[in-house]
């Protein structure tokens, strides 16, 4: 291995076991998101180290016994910075201990969520709990059988709650913008794949295949986590080649979830279809292979009926969201984006999901008393993040950050990791 001495300041070269990062560390590590990371703002210890990757070099930056809120922020502030390959990790063997945490703050905020937001419906967030303490486990590498296990208890779970479909998308809704650091996409996505599959009228499915469209949403962007993180949390605008790569998502995903299953985990071939077909379009404009229509109708070129729901759930969650490149919108106005491009959608789906949410808009409009924002902010003495509707995790916690540590400026340029591997790395 040809490396330049690590681009880590001397202070914490002396403070920090550093290591060139071989396959075989590599192999046995786990990275984490960043929205998990910031998870840990809110505990006091824990009882495995955080690692830090940058350029070749594994860092073991924060030791259990040195865990404080001041390396959470050097770490964090070295996150935030658009250029460098900067990943958090843990080890694998302490991917139990660090779930539990992460578990332990998230039943936190929503219960939180249900003392001050008003007309949260309690069935679809603890269904929600469960999904995305499942969803966390769908990273590279990581899909064994316990995962697998683990999604479809998950999925069960939403066909076993009979949830109120109306109430379930107030509530989602909801939780986004009162608290975007719960959002997690295959979460979201899962659960609006069994509300949908739930309302199809004209072609009515069973509780299995319910459960099984909720498992795919699950497991349909298994392959986002073989996307270079530096790409997918990119603040900026992505060049065509960045696009391209995060493109390829459907791709990696598929294969992603073939290479589990060899390995002996019992994927459902449904899932891998989805994760590959799930950004196709009903017309055909979609990728990566442009397929068109119906499976039903055209066995070579169509698209799954799963691909189908899953893809609406996909476009519909992800509007709902504040992302670089767009703006937050409210069930309404995301419903009337899908419908200028109505022709992307299957209309047999597409048609019973837009009564749906315009059932559940108008339930719950004039029910919904403001939300409680001072009370829940003073609750939660700040930590969580208030911001526009809709932001993502990721975007909503930088930005709050950003806001915090421009005051910080000046302690910043003598302390900060970032601008010491920002100026080696130039
Ligand atoms: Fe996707
Ligand atoms: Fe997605």
């Amino acid at each position: 291995m040809n490396l330049k001495a690590p681009p880590i300041r001397e202070e914490t070269r002396n403070r920090c076991v550093v290591v060139p990062l071989t396959n075989e560390l590599s192999q046995k590590l786990v990275s984490v998101s960043l929205e998990h990371f910031h998870f840990l703002f809110d505990v006091q210890k824990v009882d495995f180290s955080l690692f830090v990757v940058v350029e070749g070099w594994l860092v073991e930056f924060i030791k259990a016994k040195e865990f404080s809120k001041e390396l959470l922020d050097e770490v964090w502030s070295a996150c935030l910075k658009p250029k460098g390959a900067f990943r958090v990790c843990i080890w694998k063997q302490d991917r139990p201990k660090f779930e539990a945490v992460i578990n332990q703050i998230r039943s936190k905020k929503l219960s939180r969520l249900m003392a001050y937001v008003p007309h949260m419906d309690k069935k679809t967030l603890d269904v929600y709990n469960n999904l995305s303490a499942s969803s966390q486990l769908v990273v590279k590498g990581g899909i064994d059988e316990e995962v697998v296990a683990r999604v479809r208890a998950s999925a069960s779970q939403i066909v076993s709650s009979v949830l109120d479909s109306q109430a379930a998308l107030y509530t989602l809704s909801k939780m986004i913008t009162c608290d975007p650091t719960l959002y997690d996409h295959s979460a979201t996505v899962a659960m609006m794949c069994a509300i949908i599959s739930n309302e199809m009228v004209d072609r009515p499915m069973s509780e299995k295949e319910v459960m099984l469209v909720a498992e795919c949403g699950l497991f349909h962007d298994a392959g986002k986590t073989c996307v270079p993180s530096e790409i997918l949390n990119k603040p900026g605008k992505l060049t065509a080649e960045e696009f391209d790569e995060i493109k390829k998502h459907t791709v990696y995903g598929r294969d992603e979830l073939l290479d589990s299953a060899k390995k002996g985990a019992p994927i459902q071939d449904l899932a891998i279809r989805v994760a590959y077909e799930h950004h196709e379009k009903f017309t055909g404009r979609g990728y990566p292979e442009g397929r068109k229509g119906r499976l039903e109708s055209d066995p070579d070129t169509g698209i799954h009926l799963y691909s189908r729901i899953c893809m609406i759930a996909d476009v519909y969650s992800a509007l709902l969201m504040k992302r670089v490149y767009k703006e937050a919108f409210e069930p309404g106005q995301a419903l009337k984006i899908m419908i200028e491009s109505n022709d992307d959608y299957d209309p047999v789906i597409f048609k019973p999901f837009v009564g749906m949410v315009v059932d559940s808009v108008k339930k719950f409009q004039n029910l919904a008393a403001p939300v409680t924002t001072l009370s829940y902010e003073k609750e939660t003495k700040g930590k969580i993040i208030q911001v526009e509707p809709g932001r993502t995790a990721a975007e909503s916690l930088r930005i709050a950050h950003e806001k915090s540590r421009e005051k910080e400026k000046e302690k910043e340029n003598e302390n900060d990791l970032s601008e010491e591997l920002r100026r080696k790395g130039a």
